[in-house]
């Protein structure tokens, strides 16, 4: 879909109790004379307090299919529903604009990426605040919020500190926070433990079944088999295909015997 062809996107209506909806998804990248299938029809359907875990080799498409659905990148054709209201009004971030993109990253996508991507001049508190900050919210809101989601998460002593002062562990807990601090539908992770040792990976999918226990919805990208198989649904992706799914649900503590 090109900039020309995307207008403001229809509402249709879909189940309230599904948070996004994807059909028959493709995206092809062009460099020189060859062409690469990045996404071959990829559909998807995402229940509202759903965790679902995308596994599959280096290549197959993983961050694609989250730079998609994030509405960082558009695809050549397929649709990605959001229920953008939670009661079923469905807006395809396919057909909308760049400036509808980022109000949909703002407030109703939270994104999660394996390198944290905190701003390395900002706290804690201050990375978390940010989202907050550019939806205009009220300063009174926003202190009660951050400093509620850092307890949450296990970090209410570190809200001073920088990110080169934290370890791997707590910064991507910042940026789980971080992602959570707009309300948003659905919360999409690539690779979110790639950088982490076991026992900090163990830390960082407790909270992810926590939050998922609270109700959120949640598509985590891994290469990591063994992880994955926390996550309610576990879908492989080869060669931009979605090739198998199974249930998962595996407690963490039989994956890394802690
Ligand atoms: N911007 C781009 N331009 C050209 N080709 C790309 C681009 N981004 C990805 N690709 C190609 O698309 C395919 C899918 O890449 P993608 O990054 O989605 O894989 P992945 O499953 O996330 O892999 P990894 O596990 O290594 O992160 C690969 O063959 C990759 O080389
Ligand atoms: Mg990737």
């Amino acid at each position: 879909m090109n900039k020309e062809q995307r207008s403001t996107a229809r509402a249709v209506r879909i189940d309230p109790d599904i948070v996004l909806d994807v059909h028959d998804l493709i995206k092809t990248y062009t460099v020189g004379n060859s062409t690469i299938t990045a996404l071959n029809k990829v559909s998807l359907t995402v229940r509202k307090g759903e965790f679902i875990a995308i596994q599959g080799p280096s290549g197959s498409g993983k961050t694609t299919l989250i730079n998609c659905l994030g509405a960082l990148d558009f695809p050549d054709s397929g649709k990605i529903i959001y229920n953008v209201d939670n009661k079923g009004m469905g807006l395809d971030v396919t057909q909308m604009t760049n400036k509808q993109h980022k109000k949909m990253r703002l407030r109703k996508i939270g994104l999660i990426f394996q390198f944290y991507n905190l701003f390395p001049i900002l706290t804690a508190y201050e990375n978390v605040e940010l989202p907050m900050v550019l939806d205009k919210k009220d300063p009174k809101v926003r202190e009660e919020k951050v400093r509620n989601l850092l307890k949450r998460i296990g970090l209410d002593e570190r809200m001073e500190h920088l990110p080169t002062q934290m370890s791997g562990g707590e910064q991507q807990r910042v940026t789980i926070a971080r992602a959570l601090v707009n309300e948003p539908l659905i919360i999409l992770a690539d690779e979110p433990t790639g950088e982490l040792d076991t026992e900090t990976t163990t830390n960082i999918m407790k909270i992810f079944l926590d939050l998922k226990n609270a109700g959120e919805s949640i598509l985590m990208v891994t290469h990591n088999r063994r992880i994955a198989e926390v996550a309610d649904r576990i879908i492989t992706l080869t060669d931009g295909e979605f090739v198998g799914e199974k249930i998962g649900g595996k407690p963490i503590e039989e994956i890394y015997n802690f």
